[in-house]
């Protein structure tokens, strides 16, 4: 039997509310900085802690990445699971290893790695004292999409797991379809095939236009496969701030260490200053001018800024074209001065 559903309102009506108000709800989730000593740890399934600094289980939801800490303790494996969407993690402090599809990775304070879509993953710490990691993902786009799923297997040996889902390289024909299988094959097998670990002294630090010195942690520049998720650590020198600019969110940057503050604004001037320390997380969750300074004269300030700008800024930009999305204007970065004369500090990571 047919069923009918009767309505006398219109499609523009429902859809012109239903837009009104996901920006009104929205405006609502908006934050500056997440504090560290906000983020409360909890025991997890897994054996691990986690706490969420961004994201939907920690009351602060988001639309592209989120952003979570794990901490094991000595001794500890956690459990194996995959997921659909894809993560990164960046290492705070301590040392142990990471697991992914049975190969396993060591790493040290600072270290970065990339754990993609499906692929198995667990990680264990065999030192003496906690270690930390953040960890950012891509789970809330492909929550947005409806394609958001995790697999958790408990303790099983990595070799009784399924495999990655399987896919086909090419069919017969000249057609569209076997285009597509050919083009998605070669895509797969690239995707499959991408750095996964990054050890921090294997990357230069280099000085940049705007006013910081910085290098790649997770990137396709340094040969990752990633969704689109980046990090890369900057520094500040002492007293020394970085060009003002302008995009949209979500772009986060974890101060790893150091103390200084942002400037926030719907304009370049006007806005507020939010201060930062070490181990809080500085959110650009709207399109916002912002600005960061180092505040300590004598030591440098380190932060690891984490976007998605690779595939979903990218997208809504030629979506948006003829709005510019990114905005940073040369006086912006002529007022940053004479970079070359900039006194940096020795570069050292912690001891694991
Ligand atoms: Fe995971
Ligand atoms: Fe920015």
């Amino acid at each position: 039997m047919a069923t009918h559903t009767r309505t006398n309102v219109t499609h523009w009506e429902v859809q012109w509310t239903r837009r009104r108000k996901l920006v009104e709800e929205w405006r609502e989730h908006r934050h500056t900085v997440i504090r560290k000593e906000d983020v409360k740890l909890h025991d997890s399934a897994r054996g691990h802690r986690v706490g969420c600094y961004m994201g939907e289980d920690g009351g602060k939801p988001t639309r592209v990445i989120d952003a979570w800490v794990h901490e094991i303790d000595p001794g500890v494996t956690t459990t194996v699971h995959r997921h659909s969407w894809d993560a990164m993690t960046f290492v705070v402090s301590g040392s142990g290893w990471t697991e992914i599809d049975g190969e396993r990775f060591e790493w040290r304070p600072w270290d970065a790695l990339h754990l993609p879509a499906w692929a198995w993953h667990r990680s264990g710490n065999d030192g003496d004292t906690p270690a930390r990691l953040m960890t950012y993902s891509s789970e809330p786009l492909l929550s947005t999409l409806g394609m958001a799923m995790v697999d958790d297997r408990g303790h099983t040996p990595v070799e009784r797991l399924p495999p990655r889902p399987a896919y086909t390289e090419q069919v017969d024909g000249d057609d569209p379809y076997a285009g597509r299988v050919r083009r998605l094959g070669q895509e797969q097998q690239q995707r499959r095939s991408g750095r996964l670990h990054t050890d921090y002294d294997s990357i230069p630090l280099l000085v940049n236009p705007k006013g910081t010195r910085s290098k790649f942690l997770v990137d396709r520049a340094i040969g990752h496969q990633a969704s689109g998720i980046t990090q890369v650590m900057l520094q500040f020198a002492p007293g020394r701030g970085q060009a003002m600019h302008l995009h949209p969110g979500e772009a986060w940057l974890y101060v790893v260490e150091g103390r200084g503050h942002s400037y926030l604004g719907e304009e370049p001037t006007g806005g507020e200053n939010h201060e930062w320390k070490g181990g809080d997380l500085v959110v650009v969750d709207h399109a916002v001018w912002h600005q960061h300074f180092n505040d300590d004269p004598e030591h440098p300030a380190r932060l690891v800024r984490v976007h998605a700008f690779d595939s979903v800024l990218e997208t809504m930009r030629v979506l948006c074209d003829p709005l510019d999305l990114f905005q940073e204007p040369p006086e912006n970065l002529k007022a940053m001065g004479d970079l070359s004369g900039i006194d940096w500090p020795p570069d050292r990571r912690p001891e694991g």
